[in-house]
């Protein structure tokens, strides 16, 4: 048996921990919300498994973004009134933007819910945990509160790949972009302590991370909600982060166009560390549609933006995320996004159908395309994204770049596999023996869909990404 089995057989056969099973659905915030209640649960006995039936808990952590994403909440969810039945001492809780949209209205319709919390209640959840012991009946914890401030947390790293991790740096966004729920199940912004997030960013490196994600609503507004004399921006920000010793790879997202500051592009030329990927979400190429949705940039400023980051950059690689068939969006505007499309040439676009968010203002606009045209439209974007991606990948080839290694590749033994500083897989043979967060120059050889095939890059032909 292996060690890791024997210690849960033990462990199990003791009875010391109960099982915790937690889904997560959502952004990347919501990741590393999932990864904190777990911790917070793993100190008060608890122990992360991945079969739902056993479970003595289960976490489903929520999105709204778009309709689709809160139906797959609701109906996993409502898959768990059955194992409740069966097992009343079972505690269900519901995190995430859902819950704290829905609250009393979640009790109501998933009666068999224990515990519904927002995200500025995740910290209390040990607490939580004791109340519905002792009182066994729902407990709604979906406060928000203007005075909110992210509470101080070091993370361990039990779980996931050991060299990479993200830190929350605010909460939250204020900009209301007509289409957003955001700012209503995130609430305003809250930027958290600049002291805390280098602590914690000192003690991941210190624990063997080389990579690090920092991550937002909307990152450039970091420091806008603090104090005068304490504020620090988001480029002052990256600066002290990227001089923490040791760090060797840094990234945010995400980003509005319309704060993309010139001190933020100058990071690219001055930070070493600061990996060449930018995800700039552009929502539209037209701007009646951009000046509906509350964007506050048009076409034009955005592609200056683009322009710059490139000028800073050169390699940089842009993404974007594309909302079609928002309410009065004519054919023309439509081909005003793709007009955009051919000119930024993004490396990859997430895009969506455009989903009717109660309470966002674009609610109250008239939903003008139908469900057909949109899925039609949706199609023309990912289809003629797709060949973009494929072009962008095929000009790498023959290009030599450091790859941060994340393990052994699907391949097989000798084949490994890592993430440029683009954020590519790039998979590759090699006879050597690597730990998650090594890195090794390769020379790409060719190109696939999601990936990149490359070969150990000779030394004499080594020169700068
Ligand atoms: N409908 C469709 N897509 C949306 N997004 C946000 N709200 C909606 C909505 N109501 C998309 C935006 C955003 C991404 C995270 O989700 O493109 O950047
Ligand atoms: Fe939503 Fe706009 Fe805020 Fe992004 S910037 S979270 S799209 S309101």
């Amino acid at each position: 048996m292996p060690t890791y089995c024997i210690y849960v057989y033990f462990t199990w056969s003791l009875n010391l921990l109960k099982n915790l099973f937690i889904e997560t659905i959502g952004c990347q915030m919501n990741t590393r919300d999932s990864e904190i209640m777990l911790q917070l649960l793993e100190q008060n006995g608890y122990s992360l498994s991945a079969d739902l039936a056993s479970a003595d808990a289960v976490i489903v952590n929520t999105c709204s973004i778009r309709g689709k994403a809160e139906q797959k909440a609701y109906s996993f969810i409502g898959s768990l009134r059955r194992q409740k039945e069966e097992n009343p001492d079972l505690i269900i809780a519901v995190a995430g933007c859902v819950a704290q949209q829905e609250g009393e209205k979640m009790r109501v319709r998933m009666p068999h819910v224990d515990i519904i919390l927002g995200p500025q209640s995740i910290y209390q959840l040990p607490d939580l945990f004791l109340q519905v012991a002792a009182a066994r009946k729902g407990i709604i914890s979906t406060s928000q509160s203007t005075d909110f401030t992210i509470p101080s947390f070091l993370p361990d790293l039990k779980h996931g790949l050991p060299h990479k991790r993200f830190v929350t740096i605010m909460q939250g966004c204020n900009n209301y972009c007509t289409y957003c729920i955001v700012p209503y199940t995130r609430g305003r912004e809250v930027s958290r302590r600049r002291s805390d997030i280098l602590a914690e960013v000192q003690h991941l490196v210190a624990s063997g991370v080389r990579e690090i994600t920092l991550l937002g609503q909307n990152v450039n507004s970091y420091g806008n909600d603090q104090p005068r004399e304490e504020r620090t921006s988001f480029p002052d920000l990256l600066r002290q982060v990227a001089a923490v010793s040791g760090l060797v790879r840094l990234r945010f997202t995400t980003s509005n166009p319309k704060d993309l500051s010139p001190a933020l592009m100058t990071c690219f030329q001055d930070l070493a560390i600061l990996c060449h990927h930018f995800h700039l979400p552009v929502q539209s190429g037209s701007n009646a549609v951009l000046a509906k949705m509350n964007r506050h940039y048009t076409v034009e400023q955005y592609l200056a933006q683009v322009d710059g980051l490139r000028q800073a950059c050169p390699d940089i690689s842009l993404t974007t995320d594309i909302i079609v068939g928002f309410p009065g969006e004519t054919a023309a505007d439509f081909q005003a996004t793709m007009d955009l499309m051919e000119k930024v040439r993004y490396d990859s676009a997430f895009s969506f159908k455009y989903s009717s968010r109660p309470p966002a203002k674009s609610c109250d606009f008239e939903d003008t395309v139908s469900d057909e045209e949109k899925a039609q439209r949706l199609a023309i974007f990912q289809n003629r994204q797709k060949e973009i991606t494929e072009e962008r990948h095929q000009e790498m080839v023959g290009q030599s770049l450091e790859v941060m290694i994340e393990g052994i590749s699907k391949m097989g033994q000798g084949q490994w596999s890592g993430r440029s500083s683009h954020n590519l897989i790039v998979n590759f043979h090699s006879p050597a023996t690597y730990s998650p967060g090594d890195l090794e120059r390769v020379t790409i050889t060719e190109s696939c869909f999601n990936s990149l095939r490359a070969e150990l890059t000779q030394k004499e032909n080594v020169k700068n990404d």
